[in-house]
């Protein structure tokens, strides 16, 4: 490891030089990424100067009004990656079908282009979420090559456009962390071996859903908010940006729990968020930290996808927090 100031690129070249059985190409894949990520970040610190604010008239696979930030952080991936001959095949949440690259590659990469996306016209953290991994060598990707298991990703991370912008990813690992510097135009490292607290005073959720939760969920939220005189014996605070990687960063800088349950607010969607975009990179990266990624039922990098938009229920962070509130789903499913 060079002495002092550690750039993305030395640190990528000496993970690969430590770890022999990391894909050669990998760290030039990440390079990619964060080239695209700093497009993103200098069209986001423009806001309305760069007219990119407001949304579109289309919507998404998902029947989502589409921000224009969304389409255009999603254009500017599916350039970078079609620019070069390393990924495959393109899945991202903004787009019915994946995208293959005629050039080929060793890698699949899946993204949500811009997380939080209610949150880019008032000012607010959003990020950009990856997953990478390995393509079949044999054949240009077809629909269930894309449809691997999270423990299968060979690399996962997400961009926060926040205060400062940060690259947070694992190649399997560990977790860590590099900050832009704008006068270099070069990411830093900043967070080397990011470690979640197994134990939290502090929850993320968006408690307007409380009716629609699940019995477990109401239980572990409800202790919580009784704080030291209830069985939990100790105060709770509650944070809840609603980007989920803002409020994961938050996670793996200083511990605590974020929650997007099952609910029963619409029956036909299994969860809020989507499994192969948000939940299994975030729970990778989460899982390299010491903390632990559930659907309260499930290990969420256990599951076998079905489909490429799928949704989940999401429960990570602090590990003995996650496995207390697994715990209260196994209680109520046995009762
Ligand atoms: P996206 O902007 O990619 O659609 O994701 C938004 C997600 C996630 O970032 C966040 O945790 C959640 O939606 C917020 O949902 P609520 O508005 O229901 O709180
Ligand atoms: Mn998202
Ligand atoms: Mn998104």
């Amino acid at each position: 490891m060079p002495a002092g100031r550690i750039k993305l690129s030395e640190y990528l070249s000496q993970q690969l030089a430590e770890h022999p059985s990391l894909h050669r190409d990998l760290g030039k894949l990440v390079l990619d990424l964060a080239k695209a990520v700093q497009e993103i970040a200098l069209l986001i610190s423009q806001g309305a100067l760069a007219g990119v604010l407001g949304s579109l008239e289309s919507q998404n696979v998902q029947g989502e009004t589409q921000k224009k930030l969304d389409v255009l952080s999603d254009e500017i991936l599916i350039q970078t990656l079609r620019s070069g001959s390393l990924v495959a095949g393109i899945a991202s949440e903004e787009n019915d079908e994946p995208i293959t690259n005629p050039k080929g590659g060793s890698f699949l990469c899946l993204f949500d282009p811009l997380d939080g996306s209610s949150n880019i016209d008032v000012n607010v953290s959003v990020g950009t979420i990856f997953a990478i991994y390995e393509a079949n060598q044999q054949r240009s990707p077809e629909l269930p090559d894309y449809l691997q298991t999270g423990r299968k990703q060979i690399a996962a991370g997400y961009a926060i456009y926040g205060p400062a912008t940060m690259l947070v990813f694992s190649l399997g690992n560990g977790t860590t962390g590099f900050t832009f510097e704008a006068a270099s135009g070069e990411f830093i490292l900043t967070h080397p071996k990011i470690q979640i607290p197994a134990d939290t005073s502090e929850f993320a959720i968006n408690t307007s859903n409380e009716r629609f939760w699940e019995e477990p969920v109401s239980r572990y939220i409800n202790e919580c908010k009784k704080g030291k005189t209830d069985v939990r014996g100790r105060d709770f605070n509650m944070r809840w940006i609603a980007s989920m990687v803002a409020d994961v960063h938050r996670i793996l800088m200083r511990g605590g729990i974020f929650m997007y349950p099952k609910d029963n607010k619409d029956p036909s969607k299994p969860g809020r968020l989507r499994l192969m975009y948000e939940a299994n990179p975030m729970s990778f990266v989460v899982e390299q930290a010491g903390g632990l990624g559930s659907t309260g039922r499930q290990r969420i990098l256990d599951i076998k996808p079905e489909s490429i938009h799928q949704r989940i229920p999401v429960i990570l962070g602090s590990k003995n927090e996650v496995e207390r509130v697994e715990q209260y789903h196994r209680e109520h499913d046995r009762a």
